[in-house]
């Protein structure tokens, strides 16, 4: 992965050797640019502040490991949608945590943990946005994912409207999947490498129950399932769930299962029929996602160098900077 190793000599230059301007321009790609690594220490605002982060991280890690595949949607959820703002962190009967495609979001209270504590540290001035990125990367390395360098120096969102969250359902289509990264300045390898964060966390029955009861509306499995595995899921998700029960949660990945562990055993369910969403299952009828993960399932090392590339370019998105939106005081709420 030459683009990754090209991508890390650039960021060390910046570290060690120059002063913050020069950091900021040997960053790559035009988002990326506005951002600065460590910024609260270069620009001395809050020396630690990352070391607060990592420090809450573990505490909470230590309880529940789920905290890590509830800390990348929420990333997710806000950086695809009006870019990384922390606008997916606004309360309000208006706001994107109120869309259907968000329903079950968690995680909010670790990030209001961890801003309490930066405030009580650096009062007004550590961002929600950061926080957020900060956070899930610290959570994907406790995880088994390499540390990758978060470029900080966000600011926070003032608005935040849930007719503005298109997230598309985990049953889109290949190309409808491609595009929607396309629009964010994501590639083809991007999309395949992030969506093996689907190598941990769980998901409802119902967004499954199509593809296992009446595929493209034929009234039968998708035909390309593995027998076997379709009828291990066919009892996690009955056909129609029981009166009165809730709709049950299954594994993204039941390989990790409640470990919730960072492997490239995604990859390998593909590549075997045996993943759990169509959009996972369809990245193995395109070549190109075929490759990236026969290649993904064969090395965990590329995977890990991968994902860390990509996830420091969807937490670029539309970034504010400079004197753009504000520091929230309170993530859920402006100023
Ligand atoms: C779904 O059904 C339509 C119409 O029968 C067909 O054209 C299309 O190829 C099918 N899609 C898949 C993924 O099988
Ligand atoms: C991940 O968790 C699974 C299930 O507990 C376990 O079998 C596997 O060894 C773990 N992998 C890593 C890399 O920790
Ligand atoms: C997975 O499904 C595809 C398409 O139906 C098939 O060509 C391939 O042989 C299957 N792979 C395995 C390991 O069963």
């Amino acid at each position: 992965m030459v683009l990754y190793q090209v991508f890390l000599a650039a960021v060390v230059v910046g570290a060690f050797t120059l002063g913050p301007e020069m950091a900021e321009a040997v960053t790559m790609g035009p988002s990326l640019q506005k951002l600065t690594w460590h910024y609260y220490k270069v620009y001395n605002t809050c020396e630690n502040a990352e070391n607060f982060v990592r420090h809450q991280v573990e505490t909470f890690y230590k309880n529940d490991k789920s905290i890590t595949p509830k800390l990348l949607r929420l990333l997710y959820s806000d950086c695809f949608v009006s870019g990384c703002d922390a606008s997916i962190l606004l309360e309000g009967p208006n706001s994107e945590r109120m869309a259907q495609q968000n329903r079950g979001l968690g995680a909010f209270v670790i990030i209001d943990k961890i801003k309490i504590v930066l405030e009580q540290r650096c009062p007004g001035v550590v961002s929600c946005a950061d926080i957020l990125n900060l956070a899930t990367r610290d959570a994907v390395h406790l995880a088994g994912a390499p540390s990758y360098p978060v470029f900080t120096g966000r600011r926070d969102g003032l608005m935040s409207d849930r007719r503005t969250v298109d997230l598309p359902l985990p049953s889109i289509s290949w190309e409808e999947a491609m595009a929607y990264f396309q629009s964010r300045g994501l590639s083809v390898l991007d999309m395949a490498t992030l969506l093996g964060s689907h190598s941990m966390g769980r998901t409802h029955c119902s967004y499954v129950v199509d593809r296992l009861y009446n595929f493209n509306k034929t009234g039968k499995p998708n035909p390309t399932i593995s027998k076997s595995f379709l009828s291990e899921m066919a009892k996690q998700c009955p056909s129609r769930a029981r009166k009165g029960q809730t709709e049950p949660l299954v594994y993204l990945n039941p390989d990790s299962g409640s470990s919730h562990n960072f492997t490239s055993s995604y990859y390998s369910r593909i590549l075997s029929n045996k993943s759990v969403l169509e959009v996972d299952q369809q990245l193995l009828y395109n070549d190109a996602t075929k490759q990236i993960s026969k290649e993904f399932s064969e090395s965990f090392e590329d995977f890990r160098k991968s994902f860390a590339l990509s996830m420091s370019k969807m937490g670029a998105i539309n970034v504010l900077t400079k004197n753009e939106g504000e520091i929230r005081r309170d993530c859920r709420r402006r100023n």
